[in-house]
Order: structure tokens, then C-alpha cells, then sequence
């Protein structure tokens, strides 16, 4: 079986013709997604639950001359997630690519200090909440393009005990665990599926956790090899080479995007 990409190589941009779905795309690191995969030539469905950080940052797009439309959506309610990728068929009549960076992060504390309840909303938003979108992504994607990539956002926090965000290390290693499967059972179609693992990158959610724990960017930047956190717009950049037939015969990768912090 033939799966090789077809690449539309009459318009520019690294992501030209397709159409992408981007969770977590209102503000972070999947906003600085969905501006840069519009750039390069995607139309773009963004989704998460504060509908007007998804409206600025579609009118954005917008503005600078792309396509974008939103959508609300809460990962942790399955019918709500199917109908976020079910419209951008909709929209755009067909899925390519997907985003999956939408993640919540719970107070940081020792494993034995874990609520049981921010457990259980990890589990479904950072974990659950990403199969079900991989699930839908994976139907539109096979009902539509036919061949197309998906990444998911992990965390350099997933390689290795994570003392300081247990049940969120957790939640992200098994995001890798369901990226290798995925790649494995997707791969023959052409459908290609791999991960990130950004390091400290200055978004809201560093800021959440820095305010519960003071002087974590010291902490984190004096063990990162280039000794600063990450522009949202530089994992942005991983994601968008992953997605792209550049990366054609890469599947199943977990991508370290830290500045060396995981070495
Ligand atoms: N920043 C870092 O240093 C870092 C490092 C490693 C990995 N990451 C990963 O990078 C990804 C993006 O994080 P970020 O740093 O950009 O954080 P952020 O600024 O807090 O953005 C998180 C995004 O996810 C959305 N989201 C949260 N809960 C959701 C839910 N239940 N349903 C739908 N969307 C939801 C948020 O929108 P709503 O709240 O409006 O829904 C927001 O758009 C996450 O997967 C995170 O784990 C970040």
C-alpha cells in the first residue's frame, strides 16, 4: 500500500492545504500553535473552554490574513470533544492534523500530598480527555484526508520522577505510552503520530505553578543546558515540523523540546 503524503506544493507554507484542530488553543503554547500553523498555510479549528481567548485569538488570525474559526470544548466531557473535531468537518470538510495540547495542572506537592480529586481532573482532562480526542481525530482523519499526522503535547516532566507535579508526570508518561501505541496501530494508514516534550516554557500554567512555588524558574533555568525557558512560538515551531510531510518518516517519537533540561 502506497501511503506516502501527497504535499500540495502550489501554495506556500509548510502546513499549505491542510486543516488543523488545536486544543488549548487560547492562549500558551497552543495559541502560538494555531498563529503559526495558520501562517504556514493551515486552516485552523481552535479549541478550549474560555471562548474569549478563543475569539482573540482566531480575530488575530484572522487579521493577519489566515483561516481560523473556534469552537468551545471541555476534554473532560466526551460528547463535547467528538463535537469539537466533528466541527471542523463542518467547517472545513476534513481533518489533516491535529494538536493535542490542552492540559490542566494542579497544585505541585509530594505524591503522599496528591488530592485525590485533583487526581481524578488530571486523569480526565490531561489524559482521557486526550484519547478521546485522538479517537475522534483519528476517525475524521481516515473518513476524510485519509493520510495526516497528529502530535500531542507531553512534558519533559513525563521522562522522569516528578517530585514537585506527581499525578501530572504520570498523566504525561502515559500520554507518551498512548502516542508509541497509536503510532504503531496508525502507522500502516500513514497516519502519523509522535509527541513533544517541551521543557519550562513562560506561559500561564509556569505561572500557576511558580506562583504555588517560588523561585521555580531558577530552578528550572539553572538545570537547563541553555539557562532560559522557552518562547510559546518555539515548541509551536516542533509541533508544526511534526505535523508537516518534512517530518514524513518520522512516527511514534517522543520530541524533547527543553533546551537540553532532559539530558
Ligand atoms: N508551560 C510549560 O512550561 C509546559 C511544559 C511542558 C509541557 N507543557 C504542556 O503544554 C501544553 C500547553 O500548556 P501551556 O503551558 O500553554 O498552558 P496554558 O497557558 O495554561 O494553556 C492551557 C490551554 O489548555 C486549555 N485547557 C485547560 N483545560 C482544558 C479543558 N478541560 N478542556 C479544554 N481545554 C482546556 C486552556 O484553556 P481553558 O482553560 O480556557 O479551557 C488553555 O487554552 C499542556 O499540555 C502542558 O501540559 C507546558
Amino acid at each position: 500500500m502506497d501511503n506516502t503524503p501527497t504535499t500540495d506544493t502550489s501554495a506556500p507554507g509548510l502546513l499549505a492545504g491542510k486543516v488543523a484542530f488545536v486544543s488549548g488553543a487560547g492562549r500558551g503554547i497552543g495559541a502560538a500553535a494555531a498563529r503559526l500553523f495558520a501562517r504556514e498555510g493551515a486552516r485552523v479549528l481552535l479549541a478550549a473552554r474560555t471562548e474569549s481567548q478563543l475569539e482573540a485569538v482566531t480575530a488575530e488570525i484572522r487579521a493577519d490574513g489566515g483561516t481560523a474559526d473556534h469552537v468551545v470544548c471541555d476534554l473532560a466531557d466526551a460528547a463535547s470533544v467528538r463535537a469539537a473535531v466533528d466541527r471542523a468537518l463542518g467547517l472545513y470538510g476534513r481533518i489533516d492534523l491535529a494538536f493535542n495540547n490542552g492540559a490542566a495542572i494542579t497544585p505541585p506537592g509530594p505524591l503522599d500530598q496528591v488530592q485525590e480529586s485533583d487526581f481524578d481532573r488530571l486523569y480526565a482532562v490531561n489524559l482521557k480527555g486526550l484519547w478521546l480526542a485522538m479517537t475522534a481525530e483519528i476517525d475524521a482523519i481516515r473518513a476524510t484526508a485519509g493520510t495526516g499526522a497528529i502530535v500531542n503535547n507531553s512534558s519533559v516532566g513525563s521522562l522522569r520522577g516528578n517530585p514537585e507535579l506527581p499525578a501530572y508526570g504520570a498523566m504525561k508518561r502515559a500520554v507518551n505510552s498512548l502516542t508509541e501505541s497509536a503510532a504503531i496501530t496508525c502507522g500502516p494508514e500513514g497516519i502519523r503520530v509522535n509527541a513533544i516534550a517541551p521543557g519550562n516554557t513562560l506561559t500561564e500554567m509556569i505561572r500557576t505553578w511558580e506562583a504555588d512555588s517560588p523561585g521555580l524558574q531558577e530552578r528550572l533555568t539553572s538545570r537547563t543546558p541553555l539557562r532560559r525557558a522557552a518562547d510559546p512560538d518555539e515548541i509551536a515551531e516542533a509541533a508544526a515540523w511534526l505535523l508537516s510531510d518534512r517530518s514524513s518518516y518520522v512516527t511514534g517519537t517522543i520530541l524533547r523540546v527543553d533546551g537540553g533540561a532532559g539530558t
